[in-house]
């Protein structure tokens, strides 16, 4: 067994990088699209690429343009938007790294809790009582950290609320192409007709976090406002995976990749939820139906800030719910199956076991 099994990092184990793939692609690219891929792009990115996107979600060209993956997507997304004061809707728990980007911009933050079937939208309109919103930071698919999916009832309800109370939806969903069973209902991208909705996606999770392609897809001026700011920071984003990705995207080779990391995805999922049977029983969770992450609760009197600190010593970390939550989540923790083979998987759960 390896020294370390980590169940810390949201990235997979590099058995489920398509290396090959990525290697003839990467030739195809450079034989037949060079001059696109070595120049300077505009900040849209690779128009092919944008054309290819558009095309999967059933949108015009012009509504898509792509970005060193979907971070930075979100990042120029809150920058262009937002002012400090503003009063933004964030998850709890939430992505540790868009909170901490939104904390930065001094947003006021309104946090809501997720229910098993995504957020409370409930509470999203009491907090529309006490002033306006301008944003609602919302991650639907096999959420990172919380392994939980949006209703398709309630997606229709937070498009609404946005479109009458005039706020702006992100839509934060690296993980839509990675079900385990049925697939996830349709994208609020796809339902808005008020201009209200701009969705973020990456080839993170279906390629390569390394390859950092992702995209943003919304309103035509604002992804024009949004590509104006792109080229005025750098240009274009890296034009040569722009390219590689497309020719992932054309050949076939994309779905062929998905189909075979969601077996393996679903295989860890599986191992994980045996051995947390075996080792953990005392811990609870929603099944995630996709996507790379668990998220567990234990007993209430668990310090899971604690135990990190014990597991990584034993060599299987993990980040503790803290991580995710403006307060709270101290006997809770998230773990990535996407990183553990699944030999590996009963070895380090039973490692964490052994710090409790
Ligand atoms: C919800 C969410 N958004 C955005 C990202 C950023 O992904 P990338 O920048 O690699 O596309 C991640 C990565 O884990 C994520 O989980």
């Amino acid at each position: 067994m390896p020294d370390t099994i980590s169940f810390a990092r949201g990235a997979p184990s590099p058995d489920l990088i398509p290396v090959e793939a990525v290697r003839e692609a990467t030739a195809k690219a450079l034989d037949t699209d060079w001059q696109k891929a070595l120049s300077y792009g505009v900040g849209i990115g690779h128009p092919g690429l944008c054309a290819w996107i558009a095309g999967r979600h059933g949108i015009d060209a012009d509504q898509v343009m792509t970005t060193n993956g979907s971070l930075e997507a979100g990042a120029m997304l809150f920058r262009h938007l937002l002012e400090p004061g503003d009063r933004v809707v964030v998850e709890q728990p939430s992505y540790d790294r868009t909170l901490l980007l939104l904390e930065q911009l001094g947003v006021e933050f309104v946090p809501v809790a997720l229910e098993e079937d995504g957020i409370d939208v409930d509470a999203i309109e009491k907090a529309l009582e006490s002033g306006p919103i301008k944003l609602a930071h919302i991650i639907p698919n096999f959420h990172n950290p919380a392994g939980c999916t949006l209703s398709g009832a309630k997606r229709q309800r937070l498009v609404a609320l946005a479109a009458e109370h005039d706020f702006t939806i992100f839509e934060d969903d690296p993980y839509r192409e990675l079900p385990f069973g049925e697939d996830p209902p349709a994208t609020m991208l796809s339902i808005d007709e008020a201009d209200k909705v701009i969705h973020a996606s990456s080839f993170s999770k279906t390629v390569s976090p390394g390859v950092r392609t992702g995209y943003l897809a919304g309103p035509v001026g604002l992804i024009a406002g949004l590509a104006k700011v792109a080229n005025e920071n750098y240009i274009s984003p890296n034009m040569l995976s722009g390219s590689l990705v497309l020719e992932l995207c054309q050949s076939g080779v994309l779905d062929e990749n998905i189909a075979k990391v969601k077996v393996a995805l679903q295989e860890r999922r599986d191992a994980l939820v045996s051995a947390l049977a075996r080792h953990i029983p005392e811990a609870g969770f929603v099944l995630p139906g996709g996507g790379y992450f668990l998220w567990a609760d234990l007993a209430e009197s668990r310090d899971t800030v604690e135990l990190a600190k014990k597991a990584k010593d034993a060599g299987a970390p993990f980040i503790p719910g803290t991580d995710f939550m403006l307060e709270g989540g101290s006997n809770s923790l998230r773990f990535s199956f996407a990183s553990v083979p699944p030999e590996h998987m009963d070895e380090g759960i039973a490692r964490i076991a052994s710090c409790l």
